[in-house]
């Protein structure tokens, strides 16, 4: 199982990563988290992207796409992997392609979450994040036990400084310029499939666990 999940921030892709890599056991990528974890061990790739993140804005692509081809050549991405949040350009996916053909892998599909957009601000303000294992919740949508207490773990729950009102209306517009030409770009490659992003949870999973089953391509 090799698949991308794309769609605009707050779009439910994290959430929906995690529930398949748990029920297929398959890592999941995310390269916003790759990227915290750098920016919280002070590495200096972290220092470097830690302006961007906090503005809203997207990290420079040779920074990703080095990350993401380090992540792919890993042995435990050798049965499959979630690919969440990247590419996120047309040049990342562009790399991507001579990345996987290097590692003799291909694509199964990539997943398009389609989410209103005034949906997409509510869940995102609402978000607190573990800040042990990266787990999200929403305050409405996906309470957890105790609002300071990660459920899981028991880490610490934060607000992510990009999910503040000035970063995430960049975030929205760094997505419409940058990453939206991606699903004309993966449906000319007849690798997309798109999913109504605006329903509960749990629907959203059935749904993704079907097309695992039986792919459907646009
Ligand atoms: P990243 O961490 O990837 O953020 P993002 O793409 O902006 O996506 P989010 O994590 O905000 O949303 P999500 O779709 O995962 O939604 P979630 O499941 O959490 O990237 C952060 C930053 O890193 C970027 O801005 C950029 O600077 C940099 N970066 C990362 N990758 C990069 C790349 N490839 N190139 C360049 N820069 C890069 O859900 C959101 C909330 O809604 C949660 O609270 C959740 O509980 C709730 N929720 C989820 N699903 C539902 C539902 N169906 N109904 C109700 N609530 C829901
Ligand atoms: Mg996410």
């Amino acid at each position: 199982m090799r698949y991308v999940f794309l769609g605009p921030p707050g779009a439910g892709k994290g959430t929906q990563a995690e529930m398949i890599s748990r029920k297929y056991d398959i890592p999941h990528i995310s390269s916003g988290e790759m990227l915290r974890e750098n920016v919280t061990a002070e590495t200096k790739l972290g220092k470097k992207a830690m302006s961007y993140m906090d503005r809203g804005e997207l990290v420079p692509d040779q920074i990703l796409i080095r990350l993401i081809k380090d992540k792919l050549s890993s042995p435990d991405c050798s049965k499959g992997f979630i690919l969440d949040g990247f590419p996120r350009t047309v040049v990342q996916a562009e790399a991507l392609v001579s990345i996987l053909h290097q590692l003799e892998l291909k694509l199964d599909a990539v997943i398009y979450f389609d989410v209103p957009f005034e949906e997409l601000i509510t869940r995102l303000s609402g978000r607190r994040t573990c800040r042990a294992c990266g787990i999200n919740y929403h305050i409405k949508f996906k309470p957890p036990k105790d609002k300071r207490v990660c459920d899981k773990c028991e880490g610490t729950l934060y607000q992510r400084d990009d999910d503040k009102e000035g970063a995430i209306q960049n975030r929205l517009n760094e997505y419409q310029r940058r990453t939206k030409p991606l699903i004309a770009y993966y449906r000319k490659e007849g690798l997309l499939i798109t999913v109504e992003g605006g329903k509960e949870i749990s629907k959203i999973f059935e749904e993704l666990c079907r097309i695992f089953g039986v792919a459907r391509y646009e």
